[in-house]
């Protein structure tokens, strides 16, 4: 069988790189539609050797489409997706919206794949920080067991968007220059107050919470439980996450504490479970000054670890250092894996 397939979201940051990914990809593809907002209509862009035009996306948009890789944000997720599941198509979404709705599946390929089994029409993405996480500690898990994850993140500026990408850069250009530095966008768009990112770092993502946290750090702690033990509020493991935004382009980082059931692990053994583990590349050679990096992990599919060691004072205890390029397994590579896992499935 070939599929027609709709990218929601096709001209943003994400959208850009489903197309390539799609394109890159197992799927038999038939047709390819690009949907996007009012704004967009008419644009032309490439898939493989075709120029395809971007169309406004309407609920008949997807008639006959069988499946849809959506990145348009939440609100549109939720008035587009229950339209294309009505007509047939099986979703993949990039967005929050539904991941917390124990009907939807909250999928890392490499991490539970099973969980597409159960879907109803549709499938979520996790968040781009959740994903580089959960596809290193999966493995640790299974062989150590893991009891509590504490984890501070330097997320680079296009994980908030196309268009907070470009507010950095003409921030830093402005800064460089002189000038004043314009924010209407970051943190998050949407919330009252902005403030530079270029020079500078936001400890928050997201919306900001009544309970002490941002909505980011809530993803964390809730989406590493539901990935992997299939409840967010899984007491399994403990969670607790501070969330950055650092002026970095592309590739967000992670500086992961973690501890392990088997308190006679070594960094050695952690080392060699993550050489094994699928969609990881451990980079921690520190006689060679390895270490995953940002500017390195651009462009890339694979989760990157290293500065793997023990904390000498409690047994059980060790740090990590994660980059993943955030736009690919942190959004794009990562749904159009979960789209061939559900073709090799048999579950489109
Ligand atoms: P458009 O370019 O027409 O605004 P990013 O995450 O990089 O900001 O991209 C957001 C994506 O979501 C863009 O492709 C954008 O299209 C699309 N989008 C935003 N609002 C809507 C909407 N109401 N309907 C369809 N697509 C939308």
């Amino acid at each position: 069988k070939e599929y027609v397939v709709a990218i929601l979201g096709a001209t943003g940051a994400v959208g850009h790189r489903m197309i390539e990914q799609l394109a890159a990809s197992s799927i038999p593809v038939k047709q390819v539609k690009l949907l996007a907002s009012a704004r967009s209509a008419g644009k032309q862009m490439q898939f493989r050797d075709q120029m395809l035009t971007v169309e406004e996306t309407t609920p008949a948009s997807f008639e006959g489409v069988d499946l849809v890789l959506s990145s348009a944000g939440g609100a549109t997720s939720k008035r587009f997706l229950p339209e294309a599941v009505k007509r047939g198509a099986v979703c993949v979404d990039n967005t929050s919206y539904f991941r917390m709705d124990p009907t939807v599946p909250l999928v890392v390929p490499e991490v539970n794949p099973e969980a597409l089994a159960h879907h109803q029409g549709i499938i979520a993405n996790p968040n781009c920080s959740t994903i580089q996480m959960v596809v290193a500690l999966e493995p640790i898990r299974q062989a150590f067991g893991l009891k509590q994850v504490i984890v501070s993140t330097y997320q680079a500026a296009s994980g908030a968007g196309q268009s907070a990408l470009n507010e950095f850069k003409d921030q830093a250009q402005a800064y460089l220059n002189g000038e004043e530095m314009q924010a209407e966008i970051l943190p998050t768009k949407g919330d009252k107050r902005h403030y530079p990112l270029a020079f500078n770092l936001l400890p928050q993502i997201d919306v900001l919470e009544e309970n002490g946290y941002s909505h980011e750090e809530w993803k964390m702690i809730h989406e590493t439980k539901k990935i992997m033990f299939g409840d967010m509020n899984s007491p399994a493991v403990k969670v607790t996450a501070t969330c950055v935004r650092v002026p970095v382009a592309i590739g967000h980082g992670e500086s992961v504490y973690f501890t392990v059931e088997d308190e006679t692990a070594t960094a050695e053994q952690i080392r060699a479970v993550l050489a094994q583990a699928p969609g990881v590349v451990v980079q921690d050679d520190l006689a060679n000054q390895v270490y995953p990096q940002p500017l390195q992990a651009e462009g890339k599919g694979d989760t990157f670890v290293g500065r793997i060691r023990p904390d000498y004072e409690n047994p059980g205890a060790f740090n990590m250092w994660i980059v993943a390029d955030n736009l690919l397994k942190g959004a794009a590579l990562n749904a159009v894996q979960n789209a061939e896992e559900l073709v090799k499935r048999g579950l489109i």
